[in-house]
């Protein structure tokens, strides 16, 4: 099994493509699509199994957004990959959710709570000096 993860700006052509598939329906497709264009400081993560996208997130202003999981690809630690990926190249970053997976994620990858909103949960993560 090969596990690439590939950065993307939000307007990347590419980006549209390769998820293209991944949205399902067209009308989905479309709604994404227009998030994309609604949020123009995003830039987007894709992680790649085999060639295959199998997953995604996003980041805004240091905040993880976005993640998510293709079904048949959970539990193949593709969400853990893309927050490392981040990790290693940020300093500081937020995640709010209301996913008790990702919270259990978060906390696994150094993530320590700091505020609830509503039904989401926040995390903030620092690196160390050695970053
Ligand atoms: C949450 C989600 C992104 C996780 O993606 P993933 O690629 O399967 O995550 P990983 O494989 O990296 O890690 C899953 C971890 O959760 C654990 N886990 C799986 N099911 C669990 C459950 N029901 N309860 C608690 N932990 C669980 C796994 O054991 C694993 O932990 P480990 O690495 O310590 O063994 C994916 O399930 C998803 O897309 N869900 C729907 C979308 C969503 O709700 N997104 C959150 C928006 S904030």
């Amino acid at each position: 099994m090969s596990e690439e993860i590939r950065t993307y700006a939000y307007d990347d052509e590419s980006l549209i493509l390769a998820l293209r598939h991944y949205f399902g329906s067209e009308q989905h497709y479309h709604e994404h699509q227009k998030h994309f264009y609604r949020s123009p400081k995003k830039t987007f993560f894709i992680g790649f199994i085999d060639s295959a996208v199998a997953g995604y997130c996003s980041l805004s202003k240091g905040e993880i957004q976005d993640l998510h999981t293709v079904p048949c690809f959970r539990n193949r630690g593709i969400a853990t990959s893309l927050i490392r990926y981040i990790q290693a190249r940020e300093t500081v970053l937020t995640l709010g959710t209301s996913n008790t997976i990702v919270e259990s994620i978060a906390k696994k990858l150094g993530f320590i709570y700091y505020l609830s909103r509503g039904k989401y949960n926040y995390f903030r993560w620092e690196a160390k000096g050695d970053h």
